[in-house]
Parts: C-alpha cells; structure tokens; sequence
C-alpha cells in the first residue's frame, strides 16, 4: 500500500469566532463569552485533515496578500503541505468568515457562519490550468464550493478525463449542474445540503435522523450521476449508498462537544484519505466518524484537526478495530 497522493482545491480563510451563550435574535444586541481567531476555510481545513492523517497533500487556492493570508501559510507550512500552486491577490483580501458559537447550558455547542469569500472567487480558468495535466499525479482531487463554480466545474471535468476520482463536498450550498454532478465520484453534502439539492427533507425521529429518507436523498443524487452518495449527518454519524450498498455508521459518542466547525471538513478529508488506502467503505466510515469526533472535542477549525496517533487511540479507546493504517505512517 503507498501513501495517498491528495489535491484539494478549494478555499482558504480566516475565522473570526464569537462564543456565546445564546444566539442574538433580530435587532438585538447581546454580550458574548469570548472571541478566537483561527484559520479555517473549506478547502485549507480538508488539506490540513489530509496532511494530519499523513497522506501527501497538495493545494490549490487563492490567498490575498495580507496577515490573514501570511498566518494561513503558516499553518500550511506546518502541515507539510505542497502549496508551491497556491495563487496570491494583489487587491482581494483572503476570506474571512465571522462564526457565532452557542454554548448554551443543556444544549448540543451550535455554530452559524457568515464568510466574505475575497481573493478565493478571484480564481481564473486560466490560473488552474496546468492541472488539466498535473491532476494525474493524484489519486484523489477534493472540491467544495467556496470558490467560483467555474473553477469546481473545469477541475472535475480534468480530473474525470484522466480517470482521477473527484469529492465534491457540496458545501456551502448551491445549484449543481448537470455536467458537474455526471464528473464526480462521491458527493458529500450535510442532510440540508442534500435536501437542497435532491428535495428530499431528511427528518428526525427524535434525536436521530429518519435513515429511509436519507436513503431516498442518496438514491436522488446517485440518479443524478454520483456513483457514491454520501450524507454527514451531524449527531448522527454518516451514509454512503453505492453500487455495494447502503452503509451507515454512528455518530461516536461520549465525547465532550466544545466546537462543531469543521467537523464536517475533517469527516470529507479522513473519507478521501481512507478511501485512497483501499480499505472497506465500513472501515472508511469508521474511521471519518472517529476522526470527526475529536476534532468536535476542540476549538476552531484548523486547531481542532486530529493528527492520526490521536484517531488511532480513540478508536481503541472505543474498542473499534484498527484497519492497517502502516501507508500513512
Ligand atoms: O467548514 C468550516 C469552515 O467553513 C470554517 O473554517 C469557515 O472558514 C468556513 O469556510
């Protein structure tokens, strides 16, 4: 087994979050608990899983020329990430993105954010196109839609015509065209992503989600082209149908929820990185599930992201197996 070779392009930001014991309602004004900054953004989170589970990374995006972009290549850097074809704005600031945090007594930490998106929809066609060949140096390519729609559509269109498979993580949300949709090998949007673009609501049976509806959202994006339909379900866990099945794995539970952010982001990278390695799609799952469950356990985006030795140690902890994991090492 080799080490994964992974290319995520996508965003970067920094995130400017405000804890709080209650969300501020309309008109209103309230006096938070804290205020962090950390750096996040889509793509950059999903990168930094990537590299902390130990496959080779590389990305692709936008920074603008400002602090914010000079602490994200910091942390890049840490990581150990190739960011040789990072691009840089003259004028359009690197994205920021304002997160509210509700750390309300008795209640699940929720999360709201608002990003301005800057020098990350600055991205030209022309900019990415020497991946048209470069893209088959991977074995996987990882997407989401923080930057134009253009840039997502022509990188699925390179990586499908050289047999590289491509994750789009569907969020934020936005209308997917036909043609994107027909280049990708998994899609993995959240249950309201996945509603938005299938119309299916995926309801909730008490504290868990209504498997048969995210099921009938899972049949609606295979029937749009996706061969493998993947659905993060918060609290309760992940899905994936495929031509082998319908698998589903559980949230893991027991953990103590400080900050949500990013568990979806570090669940896509985990997904991709375990998929790469050829294990099992229960294994894959397992072991996203377990990797999303303790980056929930810190705060911000980036600093929450496990490094592998701590996903090994909760996974014996839970008593789940360990899959050979030796590529990665
Ligand atoms: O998925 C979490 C990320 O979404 C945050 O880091 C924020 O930057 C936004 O892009």
């Amino acid at each position: 087994m080799k080490k994964p070779k992974i290319l995520i392009v996508g965003s970067l930001g920094m995130d400017f979050t405000f804890s709080t014991n209650v969300f501020p309602n309309e008109g209103e004004t309230i006096i938070g608990k804290s205020f962090k900054t950390a750096p996040g953004g889509k793509g950059a989170n999903q990168a930094v899983q990537v590299a902390r589970l130990g496959a080779d990374t590389t990305m692709v995006g936008k920074l603008g020329k400002d602090a914010n972009g000079e602490e994200l290549l910091k942390t890049i850097d840490a990581a150990g990430i190739h960011r040789e074809k990072l691009l840089f704005d003259e004028e359009a600031p690197t994205q920021v993105a304002d997160i509210i945090l509700e750390e309300a007594e008795g209640k699940d930490t929720r999360n709201r954010i608002l990003i301005i998106q800057g020098a990350n929809m600055t991205i030209k066609p022309e900019e990415i196109a020497f991946l048209k060949e470069d893209i088959r140096n991977y074995d996987m390519v990882i997407l989401q839609l923080e930057i134009p729609m253009e840039i997502n559509e022509i990188v699925a269109a390179y990586a499908y015509d050289a047999g590289v498979p491509v994750m789009l993580n569907s969020a934020p949300s936005a209308p997917l065209s036909d043609e994107l949709l027909s280049h990708l090998t998994y899609i993995s949007p959240n249950e309201h992503e996945a509603r938005d673009i299938t119309g299916v609501e995926i309801r909730y049976d008490g504290d868990e989600v209504n498997m048969d509806d995210v099921r009938k959202a899972c049949e609606v994006l295979r029937e749009k082209g996706v061969k493998n339909a993947l659905i993060t379900l918060g609290g309760s866990g992940a899905a994936i149908l495929n031509d082998d099945g319908f698998f589903h794995y559980p949230c893991v539970k027991g953990l103590n929820v400080v900050d949500p952010t990013a568990a979806g982001d570090s669940f896509v990278g985990a997904f991709c990185t375990a998929v790469c390695l050829g294990l099992g799609m229960e294994e894959v799952l397992c072991f996203a599930n377990h990797v999303a469950a303790l980056t929930v356990c810190g705060f911000g985006a980036m600093p929450s992201l496990p490094t592998l030795d701590r996903v090994v140690a909760l996974m014996k902890e839970k008593g789940v197996s360990v899959p050979d994991l030796s590529a990665l090492e």
